[in-house]
């Protein structure tokens, strides 16, 4: 719930009232998100709620997407099990954390004045537990902000409209909305000159940019709030071409061309997935030839060493680019199978598993447990097929 904020802590609720696109680019997305302030008086308790259950009393459909997707979730067992470890020691460590995984200043039991971190009386835990809720994206000092209506006016809401009607704007339709989040700035980790999370420079520097194909085209088709990625197989097959070498002969080679078709950035974005594609022959009876296997990943491995992040490799897919996989047809070889398998938390999985390893309270260790089931669960094949070979 909005609370009043005592007036000796910054931040400061912020009147600002945004107009142009280049006031929301520039200080929409300043974080963290300001303290609501006091609500209208005349709002009901409905209205002046910041909890996504009470949006969803008159938003049901956005809610029900929102709720199984990963921006509900942000505020993870990953990130609890590790947050945990500094909320005394250094607050200042979890605010650089919640920043992107649970920006609101409601969703923060401290506030900063000065070096210190003190209590926030308008701290709501059930709230920070919700992730990047509805209002991380939406409210703003109160003001209910949203995109153009679909017939594309942006007039304001009629007199007498729920939580003071809607300020409208073009900025929800543009890919800058989600690059607060999903790109780092000039001072952040940036091993081999890329920095680690480069999704909005990608798809700038990609076609899409140009067709004006944006983030929201993809991941909110029909302004659908579901945000399907890598974890979601359906929407990995969506954005790339899988074809067999030609007509697959008994002669030259056997195996797969994987083409980025529709993924609007690198194919996988982040360092955090490992896409394993392996191509191996089979003989009369569908055993396996020794040796007559070749496997190949896709993805950008990273390591932490000597105090910064280096690239290790990069072997993602750029937009429109290809990659084959193939093994010289051996002796005996009737058959190919080809096989990809995705996964989505390699990443994590080391890294969690790294710090159950270390000394952790209690609380620590049973939340990255958890942590690290999940991404040892998240794997999946995405396609697995044997063809035979002609002669
Ligand atoms: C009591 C009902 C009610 C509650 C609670 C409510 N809204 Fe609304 N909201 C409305 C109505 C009615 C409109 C349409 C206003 C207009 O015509 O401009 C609206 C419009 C919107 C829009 C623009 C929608 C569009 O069609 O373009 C957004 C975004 C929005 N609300 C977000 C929120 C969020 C976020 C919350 C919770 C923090 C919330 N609302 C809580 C009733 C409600
Ligand atoms: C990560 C940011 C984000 C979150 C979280 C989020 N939204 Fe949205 N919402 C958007 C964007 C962006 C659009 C506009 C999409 C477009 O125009 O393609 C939008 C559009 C809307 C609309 C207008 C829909 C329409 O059909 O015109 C409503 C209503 C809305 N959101 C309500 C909510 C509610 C309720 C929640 C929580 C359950 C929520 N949003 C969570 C970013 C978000
Ligand atoms: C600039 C925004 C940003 C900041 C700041 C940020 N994250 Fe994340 N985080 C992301 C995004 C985007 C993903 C999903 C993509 C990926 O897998 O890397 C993610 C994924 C994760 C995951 C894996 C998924 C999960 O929830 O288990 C963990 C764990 C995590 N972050 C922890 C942290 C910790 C700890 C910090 C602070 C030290 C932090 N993050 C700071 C954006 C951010
Ligand atoms: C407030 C910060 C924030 C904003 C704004 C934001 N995201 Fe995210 N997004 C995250 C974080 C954090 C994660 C990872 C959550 C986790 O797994 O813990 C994530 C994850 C994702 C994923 C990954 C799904 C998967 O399967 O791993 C997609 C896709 C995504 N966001 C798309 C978008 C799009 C499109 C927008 C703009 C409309 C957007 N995001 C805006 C913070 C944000
Ligand atoms: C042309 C369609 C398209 C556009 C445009 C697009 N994406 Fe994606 N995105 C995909 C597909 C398909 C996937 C699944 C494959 C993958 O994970 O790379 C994906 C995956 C993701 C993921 C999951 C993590 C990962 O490592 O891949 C995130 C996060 C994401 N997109 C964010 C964004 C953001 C932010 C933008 C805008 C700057 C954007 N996307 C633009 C199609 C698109």
């Amino acid at each position: 719930m909005a609370g009043a904020i005592a007036s000796d802590f910054h931040p400061q609720p912020d009147d600002r009232i945004f107009e142009t696109l280049q006031d929301f680019v520039d200080g929409y997305w300043a974080r963290m998100i300001p303290p609501q302030g006091e609500p209208p008086e005349s709002w009901s308790d409905l209205e002046a709620s910041l909890r996504p259950e009470d949006c969803a009393s008159c938003h049901a459909a956005q809610y029900e997407d929102w709720q199984t997707t990963v921006h509900s979730g942000a505020y993870s067992p990953g990130l609890s099990g590790q947050l945990v470890n500094w909320e005394d020691a250094s607050f200042g460590t979890v605010q650089s954390c919640l920043v992107c995984h649970a920006p609101l200043s409601e969703q923060s039991a401290r506030l900063p004045r000065g070096d210190e971190w003190l209590p926030n009386p308008a701290y709501d835990q059930d709230l920070r537990d919700h992730g990047i809720v509805c209002a991380s994206c939406h409210v703003r000092c109160n003001r209910r902000h949203g995109p153009p209506r679909r017939d594309g006016s942006v007039e304001p809401s009629p007199e007498g409209s729920p939580h003071g009607g809607v300020i409208r704007t073009e900025f929800f339709e543009d890919s800058r909305f989600c690059a607060g989040c999903h790109q780092f700035g000039p001072g952040g980790a940036a091993p081999n000159g890329k920095p680690l999370e480069n999704t909005f420079a990608e798809w700038d520097n990609s076609r899409y940019a140009d067709e004006g194909v944006s983030c929201q085209s993809c991941h909110m088709p029909d302004r659908q709030h579901l945000w399907r990625g890598i974890h979601d197989p359906g929407m990995v097959r969506s954005g790339i071409t899988i074809e067999w070498l030609t007509e697959p002969s008994a002669a030259g080679d056997a195996g797969l061309r994987i083409t980025n078709t529709g993924t609007g950035h690198q194919f996988p974005t982040y360092a955090t997935p490992l896409v394993l594609v392996r191509v191996l022959l089979l003989d009369e009876n569908r055993d396996a030839i020794d040796g007559a296997m070749v496997e190949h990943e896709i993805a950008r491995r990273i390591a932490y060493q000597g105090g910064a992040w280096v690239e290790l490799a990069d072997t993602r897919l750029a937009p429109d680019s290809a990659v084959v996989v193939s093994v010289p047809v051996a002796e005996g070889a009737r058959h190919a199978r080809a096989e990809i398998v995705v996964q989505p938390d390699a990443f994590y999985r080391e890294v969690f598993e790294m710090l159950l390893a270390g000394m952790l309270s209690d609380t620590s260790s049973t939340l990255l447990g958890e942590a690290q089931r999940r991404a040892e669960y998240s794997p999946y094949i995405l396609f697995d097929e044997t063809v035979t070979l002609t002669r």
